[in-house]
Order: structure tokens, then C-alpha cells, then sequence
């Protein structure tokens, strides 16, 4: 076990409605949660609550192929929901997880009968939380206002991403009594080509798949800003999170757990360990002693307007050492910035002040502020 209090660095100890999380990493519902070994272990590495993989009548049944590579750090997958009947859930895998020690999260859906049916069993069996999943907007309100009746435990409502206002249902959900939101699901439909196959990689009855890890991030940190600034105390953000700066964006705008699937696929499910320990590092050298001090911080220095100004540069290898990488030369579209090194010289009539020669350096040798 993972011993989360010799930690270096912040403390990641947080809570969610209340309910008291050893860290702020979640793994999130997906095929490491198929059962409870997958979800002890990622308690055991670190995770501050595990989400069952998504509960239904009837167990799933998945095409072969149903989970492909995209790029380093994503896939595409076209996995259904738990290929195990809800009664194994019930008797096995929950009450397991429980006696392991994890924070459970049983997810439940797509349906308002499947609701009706699963989630009083659910908190029976020693879940903490419900996290409700639907396809459409219109039936995660109903499915909620049938679960509020029923437990009372915490419910979470997962958002996604292809849905036409999943910030504006955030909203509806947490005037319904939605205890937190978690945002988002996976992004689709997409496709991915095996070239050596000629043909669709993904084995699902038209090919396509649903695209998580770190492509998506972007598009679910800005739906997870939009929540926050729309007011919700307890967001757990979800999508594309790799590495502990990935987690600290989060956590910035408001988020105050992270949900992480597939970079954990990708690269073991004991990784929840060294998201911990970097995170920790990280939010220490930025300044943060604890997770409530971090989250939020960037969501009052959203611009009100568009920002029109010059980068005035700093080139400091003695404060942070250039590498002589070449990065920050070869990025710039109008050929303003040369470097012979350790000379590095801008030509301000055709620098743009875009801002992408800055973005790149690996080491911050070069810097920018906004003037004027
Ligand atoms: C193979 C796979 C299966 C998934 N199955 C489920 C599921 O059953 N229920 C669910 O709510 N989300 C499911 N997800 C979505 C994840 O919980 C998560 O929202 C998404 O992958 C984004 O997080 P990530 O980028 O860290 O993977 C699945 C994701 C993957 C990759
Ligand atoms: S800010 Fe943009 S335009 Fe200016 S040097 Fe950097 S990359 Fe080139
Ligand atoms: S990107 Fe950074 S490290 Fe690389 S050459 Fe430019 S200043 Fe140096």
C-alpha cells in the first residue's frame, strides 16, 4: 500500500459532499474498474476514490476490437458498460472494494428504470457515492430526481462533452439536488484507421469509437471552468489528465477531485502513485500547502475582454538553463527569433507576440510578460 503521509510536499488529503478522499485522484469508471482487484489496486496506489465500471440490468456484451491506441497518451474505445451482472456488484465487487478500505463510487445507468432498479442495492452493498451516466440530458434529470428518493448517500452526475449544453445541465442537475457533478465522459463519435487492415480499427457496428486521455483534455477543462464559474462546490474533473500539471489545471479552475482513466490503462494502474507524489511536489513548489488552497485560483483571472498587447522577453539561462534545444527557434512561424547560442535574439518587426516560443521551452530559459 502506497503510504500517502510520507508524501513530500502538499498534503493531497481532500474531501468530496463531505466524504473524506486520501488524495484528490479518482479512477474513474472504465475497464480498470472492471472488478475489485482493479479498483483495490488503484486504492492501493493512492486513489482517493474508485468509480465501479458502469452498473445496468444486464451485463455487456463488447465487440472485439473495443480499445485502441491514439497518439502517446489516448485511446479510442467502444467498450458498453459492465460485462457483470448487477448482482455481482451487489454481493462481490463493492462490498470487496469496501473492505479494502477504498472511497466507492458506484456508477449507474443509462436509464430511468435501470435508476429505479439498481441504486437503493448499490448503497446496501457500502457504496459511498452514486455517480448517475446517461446518453442524453433529458433522461439524466429524471434518473436523478428518482435516485434522490431512493439513497441517501451523495449522487454525482456524470456530464458529457457531446451533449448540446452539459454546462447548462450541470446547473439543472444541482437545482435538482445533484450532490457534485463529474465532467466529462468520453468524446465522440471518432474514428481511428488500421492501416494495415484498411479498415476501421474499432470493431463496434459503424467503426466508431469515443476518444479519451490527453487529446480531449482541453475541451473538458473548458467545460469544467465553465461549472465552476457557474458555482459548484464539489466538480470532479475528468479528461486527459497525464501528469500532475495536468491535474493542477483542474484543480485550478475549480475542480476539486480528478478523475483519471486512461493514462492509467496506458501506463499501469499503479501510476495513481506517482500522480500523487508529483502532484504534491508540484503544488508545493507553485506555493500550495493543501488541496482547498489551490483550487479555484485561476477562475477570477479569466479575461473579461480579448487582450490586444506586445511580449517583452526574457532569456535567463543563468536563472533556468537553455538546453540549446532549438524549440523555441523552430516554432515560430515568421522567423523572428534566432538563436546562436548562448545569443538569442528577437526581431520585434516580425514577432507577433503569439506566444508559442515561450509554450515550448522545456526549461522556462525563455519567458515572456504582456506589455502595454
Ligand atoms: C475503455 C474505456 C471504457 C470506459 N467505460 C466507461 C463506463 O463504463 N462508464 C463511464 O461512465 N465512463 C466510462 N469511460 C469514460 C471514463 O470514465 C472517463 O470519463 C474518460 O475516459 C475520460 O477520462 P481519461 O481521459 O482520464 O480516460 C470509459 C473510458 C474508457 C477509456
Ligand atoms: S512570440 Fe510568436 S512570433 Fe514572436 S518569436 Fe515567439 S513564436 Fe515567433
Ligand atoms: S526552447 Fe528554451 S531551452 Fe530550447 S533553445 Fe529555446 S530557450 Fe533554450
Amino acid at each position: 500500500m502506497f503510504d500517502l503521509r510520507q508524501l513530500k510536499g502538499a498534503d493531497l488529503a481532500t474531501e468530496l459532499c463531505g466524504v473524506k478522499l486520501q488524495s484528490p485522484f479518482i479512477l474513474s469508471s472504465g475497464p480498470l474498474s472492471y472488478a475489485a482487484e482493479g479498483m483495490i489496486r488503484a486504492h492501493q496506489a493512492g486513489a482517493g476514490a474508485v468509480v465501479t465500471k458502469t452498473i445496468r440490468l444486464s451485463a455487456a456484451i463488447n465487440p472485439v476490437y473495443h480499445i485502441s491506441r491514439v497518439n502517446n497518451d489516448s485511446l479510442i474505445n467502444c467498450e458498453k458498460w459492465a460485462d457483470s451482472e448487477a448482482e455481482v456488484w451487489f454481493n462481490r465487487e463493492i462490498p470487496l472494494t469496501k473492505a479494502a478500505g477504498a472511497v466507492v463510487i458506484a456508477s449507474v445507468g443509462h436509464t430511468l428504470p435501470e435508476a429505479e432498479a439498481l441504486v437503493l442495492d448499490c448503497e446496501k452493498a457500502g457504496a459511498d457515492f452514486i455517480e448517475l451516466v446517461s446518453y442524453t440530458e433529458d433522461t439524466l434529470i429524471p434518473m436523478l430526481q428518482a435516485t434522490k428518493e431512493r439513497v441517501s448517500i451523495p449522487v454525482i452526475c456524470k456530464l458529457s462533452g457531446n451533449w448540446p449544453d452539459p454546462v447548462g445541465t450541470a446547473k439543472k442537475c444541482l437545482e435538482i439536488g445533484a450532490d457534485a457533478i463529474s465532467a466529462i465522459d468520453s468524446i465522440g463519435p471518432t474514428l481511428k484507421i488500421d492501416i494495415k487492415r484498411a479498415r476501421p480499427a474499432l470493431h463496434s457496428k459503424d467503426g466508431y469509437g469515443w476518444l479519451s486521455g490527453g487529446a480531449m483534455r482541453p475541451i473538458s477543462l473548458r467545460i469544467n471552468s465553465e461549472i465552476a464559474r457557474n458555482g459548484c462546490d464539489n466538480l470532479v474533473g475528468i479528461g486527459g489528465v497525464t501528469c500532475a500539471d495536468d491535474a493542477i489545471e483542474y484543480l485550478m479552475v475549480g475542480a476539486k477531485a480528478i478523475g483519471v482513466h486512461s493514462i492509467a490503462i496506458l501506463k499501469g494502474v499503479e501510476y495513481f502513485s506517482k500522480l500523487c507524489k508529483d502532484t504534491a511536489i508540484l503544488l508545493d513548489q507553485l506555493g500550495y500547502r493543501k488541496i482547498t488552497s489551490v483550487v479555484g485560483v485561476a477562475l477570477p483571472n479569466f479575461p473579461k475582454e480579448e487582450q490586444v498587447a506586445k511580449l517583452e522577453f526574457d532569456y535567463e539561462p543563468d536563472y533556468a538553463p537553455c538546453v540549446n534545444c532549438g524549440r523555441c527557434v523552430e516554432v515560430c512561424s515568421y522567423d523572428a527569433r534566432t538563436l546562436n547560442f548562448p545569443i538569442m535574439e528577437v526581431n520585434q518587426e516580425l514577432c507577433r507576440s503569439c506566444g508559442l516560443c515561450v509554450s515550448v521551452c522545456p526549461t522556462g530559459a525563455l519567458t515572456a510578460t504582456v506589455v502595454g
